[in-house]
């Protein structure tokens, strides 16, 4: 089955799909992105993605490329010509194709693209076993809050962690602050039983899996602080793990080479992750 693209208003063959080579997002990375989970045909939390979209796309004053009901089409449709039952679906909207100079150009229509692609969720066991993540200096810019397509400080972050044999990277702040991993948000558990994550600030992504956790923790009657954590903290930690829409939720048991508690999932972790899949199921 060959693979098909949305560009701009046309279905084409994934293989042919293109945009200009003055598109802003080739040129600046002037543009925003969200990768959404396809779980039994349907996408998952699609209108906190769609939130988080209008978001990005506002704070850097990109015109929307289309009507919500209009994209809500074009993404299952996307879906449809795909055949896709499991997987995750790729929308990126940039600030449109002009001839190159930095300020805004006067007239560029915003250019869009969906693509969807089949694909497991992470290997299981991945999940059993837990995973391993170094720490780096955070050397983002100062809205990481914003889904933009400049990824080049993370794309960096993830080589060293797989160089290093480790799952994920987690970035720190000049505090000695882990903002959140490269592709992933960042939570430990405390000796005394809190779960804690950075607030969403500048600073990180506010995940549409941690928004969803953040529920299911709360839900569920255990303390939830958020607050940044040091390296230090995370290391002496109780449990560690990490979210995102293509991890799931990951038990962290090495940090820097060094166990988190017994170098095993824990308890805490593996409940918040059965929980998650129930909201995956309900969703
Ligand atoms: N990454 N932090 C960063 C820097 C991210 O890029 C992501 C998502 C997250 C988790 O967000 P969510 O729970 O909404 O997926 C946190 C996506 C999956 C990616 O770039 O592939």
């Amino acid at each position: 089955m060959s693979r098909i693209a949305y560009v701009d208003g046309q279905y084409v063959p994934h293989r042919l799909a293109a945009v200009h080579v003055e598109d802003r997002g080739f040129q600046f990375s002037d543009g925003v992105y969200e990768v959404i989970a396809v779980r039994g045909g349907r996408l998952l939390d699609e209108i906190l993605h769609l939130r988080r979209l209008d978001r990005s796309r506002s704070e850097l004053g990109i015109a929307a490329p289309l009507r919500e009901a209009a994209l809500k089409i074009v993404m299952r449709e996307v879906i449809r010509r795909n055949r896709v039952m499991d997987g995750i679906l790729y929308l990126q909207v940039t600030r449109g194709s002009a001839p190159r100079e930095h300020a805004f150009p006067k007239a560029a229509t915003p250019t869009l693209v969906v693509t969807a692609r089949r694909g497991r969720p992470p290997d299981p066991r991945l999940a059993r076993d837990g995973v391993a993540v170094i720490t780096i200096p955070d050397i983002r810019w100062q809205r990481c809050d914003i889904k933009g397509v400049g990824l080049l400080p993370n794309v960096l972050g993830k080589q060293r962690a797989r160089e290093a044999g480790a799952f994920e990277a987690w970035q720190v702040d000049a505090g000695g602050r882990v903002t959140e991993g490269t592709s992933t948000n960042a939570w430990i558990v405390s000796l005394d039983g809190a779960v804690i994550t950075r607030a969403p600030d500048h600073a990180i992504l506010n995940g549409v899996t941690r928004l969803a956790l953040v529920d299911i923790i709360r839900r569920e009657g255990y303390e939830l602080v958020e607050r940044p954590f040091t390296v230090v903290e995370a290391k002496a930690a109780r449990e560690a793990f990490l979210t995102s829409t293509t991890a799931d939720l990951l038990p962290v048991i090495a940090i820097d080479g060094a166990r988190v508690a017994d170098g095993k999932p824990g308890p805490l972790s593996r409940k918040l992750r059965a929980w998650y899949f129930d909201h995956v199921r309900a969703a």
